[in-house]
């Protein structure tokens, strides 16, 4: 069924606002939060003293430049409750994302926070082209990750039927979307490779299902990946993204008309390009490391917020606010393998272009004396399950070495044989340096 991109007089008025009118409600609602976060979080207050700054000093969106970025490391030092900038009476929930070493980022959130958050799903849900009355399947986890109960709040606000489902359980996700007939699924790309997998497992045809839109996030995923799900499935594939030191899922959301890129709700969001080197900002269309100030958050407002996620601004297209490009990556995740810069995604456009490999794939990262080596493990598609594995490795790893300049050694698997994540984030990056 194709879906209809909205008529402009179905949109929020702020989403086909002027340059002008946008660029003023962010001046005003950034003086309101430099305000807010001076008088009510000591760690501002001392990080602007140190610098010089004092909020009345931004007089254009530009003096934010001015500002000292915030770090997880600063979120850290001030666990769990520092930077709040209400009393812990008025947070009405918290989140946390776990992190992979040390204490978890905590976040909160007032009733106004939360409704705000709910609003900004909904509208990237209608973006999507999901309308109210539709169902909607969400398999993001439950819980302290922003995913789940993000998404929930958003489609309920929307007035979809909701099913929430979480991650997991993947043979009942197929069984409740056989059953129930969503019109729509949240999921991260990867598991929703997986739902697919299972489909088929199950002798059922994936694009037989009733979805006719998938709104994907909380990871890095390619073109090649959509691509992949979209024919799989026989579905649109659109790309959320949050994350939540910044609220959670809707941060930015991509219209199913144009898929070119998340539109950020900048009404609500500041967003920056820096150079992650020396904290240079950079003009739009420049890659960089994106940088987020909230507008409106009460309970946790953050200032020049260093995201680590590599990508670009880009201009307006179906929305009257800015895109983000595709996240290239994590500055963590980045790999220096012999002095090249290597990042997952990379090996996942290429691994999704060999027409024998399924989209799961991993890179294990050892130390060999002094040299980082990479082993890309893939596994060949169940159609092509007779093919000699180590001629499909031997020419994928040459398509890897002509495309981004790195060896590597390569290990093809038989279908099914790399460990899937059922639950949270597809973790792409087995690092074993530490160990050996
Ligand atoms: O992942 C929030 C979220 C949930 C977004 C569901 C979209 C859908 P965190 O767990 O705090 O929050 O992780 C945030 O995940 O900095 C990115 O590195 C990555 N990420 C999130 N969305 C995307 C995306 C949630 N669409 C971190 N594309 C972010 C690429 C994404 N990376």
């Amino acid at each position: 069924m194709p879906i209809h991109a909205l008529r402009p007089t179905e949109l929020d008025p702020i989403e086909r606002a002027s340059r002008d009118e946008i660029a003023a409600l962010q001046l005003a609602r950034l003086r309101e939060t430099l305000a807010h976060v001076y008088a009510n979080v000591p760690h501002y207050r001392r990080a602007f003293d140190e610098k010089g700054v004092h909020p009345s000093d931004l007089r254009t969106l530009a003096d934010l430049a001015k500002f000292p970025f915030t770090g997880k490391g600063d979120l850290r030092a001030n666990y769990p409750f520092g930077m709040f900038a209400v009393p812990r009476e008025q947070v009405v929930r918290v989140h946390a994302s776990s992190g992979t070493t040390g204490k978890p980022t905590v976040v909160g959130y007032t009733r106004s926070d939360i409704d705000h958050w709910a609003n900004l799903v909904a509208r990237s849900l209608r973006a999507a082209g999901v309308r109210k009355g539709d169902m909607v399947h969400v398999a993001y986890g439950y819980g302290l990750f922003t995913g789940g109960l993000g998404a929930h709040y958003g489609a309920e606000r929307l007035g979809c039927t909701v099913v929430p489902m979480s991650g997991g359980q993947t043979e009942k996700q197929v069984q409740l979307i056989q059953d129930f007939k969503p019109d729509a699924i949240m999921v991260t790309p990867s598991y929703m490779q997986v739902i697919c997998e299972e489909f088929r497992r199950q002798g059922l045809d994936p694009r037989e299902m009733s979805v006719r839109v998938g709104i994907f996030g909380a990871e890095p995923w390619t073109e090649a990946m959509r691509r992949d799900i979209q024919q799989a499935a026989d579905i649109d594939a659109v790309d959320i993204y949050g994350l939540s030191e910044v609220m959670g899922p809707g941060v930015a959301s991509e219209c199913v008309e144009t898929q070119d890129g998340p539109v950020i709700w900048e009404d609500h969001f500041y967003p920056e390009i820096i150079d992650p080197e020396t904290g240079a900002v950079l003009p739009d269309g420049e890659e960089g490391e994106l940088v987020f100030t909230t507008l409106t958050k009460q309970a946790f407002p953050v200032i020049r917020y260093r995201t680590r996620d590599l990508t670009r601004l880009l201009p307006p297209t179906a929305r009257s606010m800015r895109r983000m490009g595709k996240i290239v990556g994590r500055s963590d995740d980045m790999l220096i393998i012999r002095g090249v810069n290597l990042f997952p995604t990379q090996i996942e456009e290429i691994v999704l272009a060999h027409g024998a490999l399924g989209g799961q794939y991993q890179l294990v990262v050892t130390r060999d004396g002094l040299l980082d080596k990479v082993e890309v493990l893939c596994e060949l598609l169940p159609t092509h399950a007779g093919s000699d594995p180590g001629a499909v490795g031997r020419d994928l790893q040459e398509r890897i070495k002509t495309l981004t300049g790195v060896s590597t050694a390569v290990r093809v698997g038989m279908p099914d044989s790399i460990e899937r994540t059922l639950v949270g984030k597809a973790r792409r990056v087995v690092d074993q340096r530490k160990k050996s």
